[in-house]
């Protein structure tokens, strides 16, 4: 089941290695040649459960660049297009169920047997697709799943599974990024206090807009003192972080009694020492991991169908936008990707 005018042939940027590199020195690209190359490619056909989707949009994670790189929770792919999320219309179905679809504009992320967004075309399975309000511009529709949904996601566990109350403070590293300034406008508007934490201060003033109860500025001289400053006034119990480096481990060893350590992601090529162990002995504290991937294989259908309603919410009256660092056609990844990455306060969004 398919559109009449679907072409043979399409441009894609594909994956020129297989499996893992084994290397973890995080999403820094230097020459993205290294990884993806430009390519005309048959367009993929849809099998029972799956949907082929024209793109429109797609966005660049940091989750992108760990993969290509081969260092992500999943292996390369040879001769596969790359990306994992973007927005399109659904153009053909591999069966009447999902032939519903066909006409639809949505937001989808690429499943393992799918083909990946950097692509003109997308195959990805009928259920993760999110048939998009018209509100819901194609930018924000873009990257409506990963960040979004992991945001949800885990404010969600800092105030159910660790039964945060309003006024309770939750430190959110690497804050300004995209995920990052979702989740403290989510913490806030719950009552709680993020204490945010960046690298840069210009990125300060908009944080504290969001709702920040407290910026900390890694870079400044008095990050230590100020640090401390904020752990005896507002005794943080959860830090979500996603740089993973010396600073979280020292942040972390001065957090209180059950402190939880939830690292999300990889940003920074440094690995921390832990250097107080009978902190996990003696005060309970506890290092976890999370990813989106296994929270959807995990979530019942009904919980994650909220969580979808809530972004949509968001995006849709505006308390949520997407922040746009560049545009970049799909033809020009290859040689403009490395550049596009070092942009900061926004997103790469690929246009097609
Ligand atoms: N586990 C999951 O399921 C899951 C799901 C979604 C996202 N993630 C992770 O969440 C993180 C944020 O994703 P995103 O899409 O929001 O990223 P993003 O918008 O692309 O922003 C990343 C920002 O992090 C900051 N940063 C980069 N390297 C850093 C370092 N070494 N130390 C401190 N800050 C650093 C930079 O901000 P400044 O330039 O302002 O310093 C950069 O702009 C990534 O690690 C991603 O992999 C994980």
């Amino acid at each position: 089941m398919a559109e009449t005018d679907l072409p043979q042939d399409m441009q894609a940027v594909i994956q020129l290695n297989d499996g893992y590199s084994g290397s973890a020195d995080g999403p820094s690209i230097s020459d993205a040649s290294k990884y993806v190359k430009n390519a005309n490619i048959p367009v993929p056909t849809p099998a029972e459960g799956q949907v082929l989707v024209r793109m429109i949009t797609s966005v660049v994670n940091p989750s992108d660049l760990h993969f290509i790189k081969g260092e992500y929770g999943q292996p390369c792919r040879k001769g596969f297009p790359a990306g994992f999320e973007g927005c399109g219309i659904v153009v053909a179905a591999g069966d009447p169920a999902s032939a519903k679809l066909i006409g639809k504009r949505v937001s989808f992320a690429v499943s393992l047997t799918g083909s990946g967004t950097w692509a003109q075309y997308a195959l990805t399975d009928a259920n993760t697709c999110i048939v998009l309000h018209p509100d819901v511009s194609d930018i924000d529709a873009a990257a409506l799943i990963v960040n979004p949904l992991t945001a949800v996601a885990m404010v969600d566990l800092v105030s159910q599974t660790y039964a945060a109350q309003k006024g309770d403070a939750f430190i959110i590293t690497a804050a300004s990024s995209q995920l990052g300034k979702l989740m403290v406008g989510l913490g806030a508007d719950l009552g709680l206090k993020p204490i945010a934490v960046i690298r840069r201060a210009e990125a300060a003033e908009p944080l504290k807009k969001l709702g920040a109860e407290q910026v900390l500025v890694t870079s400044e001289p008095d990050f230590a003192d100020q640090m401390q400053s904020a752990m005896k006034n507002l005794k943080p119990r959860i830090m979500l972080d996603a740089v993973a480096d010396q600073t979280s481990a020292d942040i972390f060893a001065a957090m209180p009694p059950h402190a939880k350590w939830v690292c999300y992601g990889k940003l920074s090529p440094q690995n921390p020492q832990l250097t107080q162990m009978g902190q996990f002995i003696f005060m309970g504290k506890k290092i976890e991991g999370f990813w989106l991937v296994n929270w959807m294989r995990t979530t019942p259908t009904k919980q994650k169908i909220a969580v979808f309603t809530e972004v949509q919410a968001r995006f849709a009256d505006g308390r949520w936008q997407t922040d746009v660092a560049i545009k970049l056609p799909m033809q020009d990844i290859v040689a403009g990707l490395a550049a596009a990455t070092k942009l900061t306060d926004g997103k790469i969004i690929i246009t097609y």
